[in-house]
């Protein structure tokens, strides 16, 4: 399952790799915060299910929360990836799932939506991505798999976003085949791929 609110080229990635059957992960179906986005569109194209949640369908966020478990567990995943959504997800989704989610910085740098401009702003030299597991807090769950990515003097925010989603999107597709295929075991703030329960 893979929840997402813009153009989605992460689950394109993923979309592309899960067609290998050795990649052992299959994308069950595809959620969103908003309709009319790019990413609903490659999932309807490849015939996946979808579905939206809107938080402004329901008076409370707990609403909304109630209303996307239970859409996410229509599909009974094993494992939820967050490929760029944009909502912070509440208690009862995250009690009943484990949820992945890639931020496009090196957390605990540049938490939140602005990651990038935010990096940029500050002049670091080095930034990058992380794929973590999601917690009650903003971009603060456990990491599981980072990589660097140089910024350069001439970069805007969206030719450094690029290089970093170039970076993200293998990065994404490995942890999640390796989850998939080996399972996981979280100790602490320490996730180890391999040889365990999911
Ligand atoms: C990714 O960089 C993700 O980390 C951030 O938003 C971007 C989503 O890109 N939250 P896409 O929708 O997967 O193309």
């Amino acid at each position: 399952m893979v929840l997402v609110s813009g153009s989605g080229t992460n689950l394109q990635a993923l979309m592309d790799a899960a067609a290998d059957d050795a990649y052992g992960a299959r994308i069950v179906a595809v959620g969103a915060d908003r309709d009319g986005i790019e990413g609903l569109a490659r999932a309807r194209r490849a015939g996946l299910p979808t579905f939206v949640a809107k938080v402004g369908d329901h008076p409370a966020r707990s609403g909304w929360d109630h209303a996307l478990c239970a859409a996410i567990a229509d599909h009974r995943p094993d494992l939820v990836v967050s490929a760029g959504f944009m909502k912070i997800l509440g208690p009862e989704v995250l009690g009943a799932f484990t949820v992945v989610n890639t931020h496009p910085a090196l957390l605990p740098a540049f938490p939140g939506a602005h990651a990038v401009p935010d990096a940029l702003a500050y002049g670091v030299r080095v930034t990058g991505c992380t794929v973590h597991l999601v917690d009650a807090g903003v971009d603060t769950g456990p990491v599981i798999a980072q990589e660097a990515v140089p910024v350069y003097e001439a970069d805007d925010e969206g030719a450094l976003h690029e290089r970093i989603k170039t970076v993200e999107r293998r990065l994404l597709v490995e942890v999640v085949g390796r989850m998939a295929r080996e399972g996981w075991t979280v100790t602490g703030r320490h996730v180890r791929l391999g040889a365990a329960e999911r």
